[in-house]
């Protein structure tokens, strides 16, 4: 897939989220305006029953002689006197009762006029009872009509949010799923890229490694054919080395394949046997006489480990040292210094292979180990290679109870420690 599309979608995908969300939002809102306007309703029908039933205690009878004795001992009856604290007491808690509110509500009768209450439940919500928006005249109790039962709800907006408690978590769960889910698809999207990237370089390299060394084989056997080159022996051996020497060329190409294949299919062998380590580099190094020479670069070894016999996978100990001593020459110029040396540690051996070459930027010291890895130079790679050999030897180091360690510095060169403890566990 191209950047250009993965933006794209991107792009689409989040556009979309942002959507979802704001929908979302948009509704969340309406709810609740509408269990507001809900809650609103309530109360409303709630007041105005209890203003029902007071007129009807009003009309009643006995109440009405209660009224007519109270009139003859009072020179002037007052609110109180048709609405009672008591019964609008009950009146109230049935009804909020029946709401399914047992506290946290406040009324109370009070004269429009001068704001003074005449009775209720007030708490000390006085001011607030005076602006609620649940006011509702008692002129049908009581005359003249500046008389108002209001009511407050301190609590309404977290009664209406409970409400919608399940639904908001709900929203919110999903929302914050659909987002991690997409993160996580991007950067999968992502890093297979790099992955395939990483995969087409490979094969590019390795076309090109494969090609060279059959074209130059079949060029030389060509040369062998011609009468004027069969009569001369000592152009024969050339052609023939030429042949032998790419076809080994070749066959380590393979091998590095089959390796890598076969650590990852996690076929490790364990057989491990006593093994030299100073004479394994003093094995490798002499295969590497001539690529010395012809870049003529000055090869120190510094053996100064007491104690150089580990146990190992002989093969594998060979070839990790065989892929350091090839990168510490392929990443140097001509006419420079290459540093072998072993220390010993009470644990183990310590094999550090020190170049003056290219160097590494620090930002890809960790990538390195990594399979198909290479240092990105642009489209060419002056020196070729698979990206294999630092993970393979990465791989064979774990599996020995090492470890590895990187110092390099772009330019400057770099040192590649290895340490193999005395001991392996599995041994
Ligand atoms: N001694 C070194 N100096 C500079 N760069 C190095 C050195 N060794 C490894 N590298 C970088 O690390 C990358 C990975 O190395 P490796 O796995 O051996 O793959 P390859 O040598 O086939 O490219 C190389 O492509 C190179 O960019
Ligand atoms: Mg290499």
């Amino acid at each position: 897939m191209k950047k250009r599309t993965i933006i794209a979608i991107a792009i689409v995908i989040s556009i979309s989220v942002l959507g979802i969300v704001f929908t979302q939002l948009f509704w969340v809102k309406k709810s609740l305006d509408l269990k507001g306007k809900q809650f609103d309703n309530s109360i409303r029908i709630a007041l105005k029953s209890v203003i029902n039933q007071l007129m009807e205690i009003k009309n009643d009878s006995v109440f009405q002689e209660h009224l007519y004795k109270l009139s003859c001992r009072k020179v002037k009856l007052d609110v109180t006197d048709f609405v009672m604290p008591s019964t609008l007491d009950s009146l109230m808690h049935e009804e909020m009762n029946s709401m399914g509110m047992t506290d946290n509500y406040y009324y109370g009768i009070y004269n429009k006029l001068n704001d003074r209450f005449a009775t209720g439940h007030l708490g000390n919500k006085s001011k607030e009872l005076l602006k609620s928006p649940y006011q509702y005249s008692i002129a049908s109790i009581f005359k003249p009509g500046n008389y108002y039962l209001t009511a407050y709800f301190p609590t309404k907006t977290s009664i209406v949010l409970r409400q919608m408690e399940i639904w908001l978590l709900l929203s919110v769960f999903f929302i914050v799923i659909v987002i991690i889910s997409f993160v996580f698809v991007i950067l999968t999207i992502l890093q297979q890229k790099k992955l395939s990237e990483l995969k087409t370089d490979f094969i590019n390299n390795m076309t090109h490694e494969f090609k060279t060394p059959l074209a130059t084989t079949s060029l030389a056997a060509e040369m062998l054919l011609r009468p004027e080159v069969t009569s001369k022996k000592e152009k024969v051996n050339k052609y023939v080395k030429v042949i032998i020497d790419e076809n080994q060329r070749l066959k380590n190409h393979v091998e590095q394949v089959l390796e890598i294949s076969s650590l990852e299919n996690g076929k490790k062998d364990y057989n491990f046997k006593e093994t030299d380590i100073h004479e394994l580099v003093k094995l490798v190094v002499k295969r590497f006489e001539l690529h010395l020479k012809e870049k003529n670069i000055n090869l120190t070894l510094k053996l100064d480990a007491t104690r150089h016999t580990i146990k190992a996978n002989t093969t594998e100990i060979i070839n990790v040292i065989f892929n350091l001593l090839d990168n510490a020459i392929k990443y140097s110029p001509s006419n420079t210094r290459i540093l072998i040396k072993t220390r010993n540690s009470k644990s183990g051996i310590f094999l550090s292979i020190r170049d003056k070459g290219i160097g590494i930027r620090p930002e890809h010291h960790k990538d390195v180990f990594k399979n198909l890895f290479r240092v990105p130079t642009g489209n060419i790679h002056e020196v070729r290679g698979f990206g294999l050999g630092l993970y393979y030897v990465k791989n064979v180091i774990d599996y020995h109870h090492g470890y590895i360690e990187l110092d390099s510095q772009p330019g400057r060169g770099s040192t590649f420690d290895i340490f193999l403890p005395f001991n392996n566990k599995i041994t």
